[in-house]
């Protein structure tokens, strides 16, 4: 009873910002993402009728007993839906540079979902894996699909129409995010959290509410007809909403820091200057830039001399989640 997955990480171009339901990770609106190719996450599952716990082992290492929580309940999921109550090894290797803000959690659980279903003997679908993947951690969902993705917030209770679905595979579109990691200083505040304030405290969070269905529209409709200006203007527009609702928040709180700030500039300064290129940002200070391939050097190269980037990471288009042998 073994198995083993892969899947990628993905960013968000529109964001995922609030649970309606924090046990079944239902979110307050739907959103976009593009899957990429270079950071991704291999995870085999074994159930074991020797084992009276599960073991997760995270990159050669057996992770503590929270981890090893979160993992358990989890696959308790899993083994409800199997009717089968086995213990299981779990082995995850993470490409995934977190120091670049990349979340490992939206790779991690949907090779975890993928690899622990197929190992207990379920046969799904992606919609199915997309919404077992979800309750791990919402962006999860997305990575089940590669290329640009929709997560669709659904209405019902049950979260049974809340699912992942595909816009444009990989192949069909071909844009470059660069990773821009900038030095760091301050403590995290992680976007579970950071979301779950929002909602409870900030004024402005029905302002978000309204204007993410207007952005929706917009790129799904860029999306489709591939036009860069238009995705690029509202991925933009629409991470620096998410971002002003945490300014609102009780306590108020903020991603951002001096050195985002400067790639933000940057950026806008380089399309003043006719360069097309846009940022968006997730829970952290890092800074992701959306650009054409061939404007891709010359980019790297303009942010590069700034003193407060440490490191880009080009990254293109990826699949969706893959069996391992
Ligand atoms: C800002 O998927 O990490 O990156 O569902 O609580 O695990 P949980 O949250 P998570 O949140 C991602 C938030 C975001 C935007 C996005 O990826 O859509």
């Amino acid at each position: 009873m073994k198995a083993a997955a892969k899947a990628h990480t993905n960013i968000a171009l529109i964001k995922y910002w609030g649970k309606r339901d924090e046990q079944l990770f239902l979110p307050t609106n739907s959103s976009i993402s593009l899957t990429l190719d270079k950071f991704y996450t291999e995870t085999s599952v074994a159930f074991d009728p020797e084992l009276d716990t599960d073991q997760f082992f995270l990159n050669g290492q057996q992770a503590d007993q929270k981890e090893t929580a979160k993992i358990t309940s989890f696959l308790d999921r899993i083994r409800i839906m199997s009717g089968k109550s086995l213990y299981a090894k779990i082995d995850s290797e993470n490409h995934v540079p977190t120091a670049a803000g990349f979340a490992s959690s939206a790779s991690g659980f949907a090779a975890l979902a993928t690899a622990a279903t197929k190992a207990i003997g379920l046969d799904l679908d992606d919609r199915k894996l997309s919404q077992i993947a979800r309750q791990g951690s919402g962006s999860a969902s997305r990575s089940i699909f590669g290329g640009y993705v929709e997560w669709q917030k659904g209405e019902k209770n049950d979260g049974s129409d809340c699912y992942a679905l595909p816009i444009l595979g990989e192949q069909a579109w071909d844009l470059r995010i660069l990773s821009v990691e900038v030095t760091t200083k301050e403590k995290k505040i992680l976007s579970r959290e950071g979301m779950k304030r929002t909602v409870e405290t900030s004024p402005f969070y029905s302002g978000w509410l309204e204007a993410v269905e207007k952005d929706l529209i917009t790129a799904r409709a860029a999306i489709k007809a591939t036009d860069f200006e238009k995705l690029g203007h509202v991925v933009e527009a629409n991470a620096l909403k998410m971002h002003a609702t945490t300014l609102g928040a009780n306590p108020p709180f903020m991603y951002w820091q001096s050195a985002t700030v400067e790639v933000l500039q940057e950026v806008q300064e380089l399309r003043a200057s006719g360069v097309e290129a846009y940022f968006t940002i997730d829970a952290g200070p890092n800074v992701k830039v959306l650009c054409k391939p061939e404007d891709e050097a010359k980019i790297m190269e303009k942010l590069s001399l700034l003193p407060v980037v440490r490191e880009i990471h080009p990254c293109r288009p990826g699949p969706g989640i893959s069996y391992l042998s």
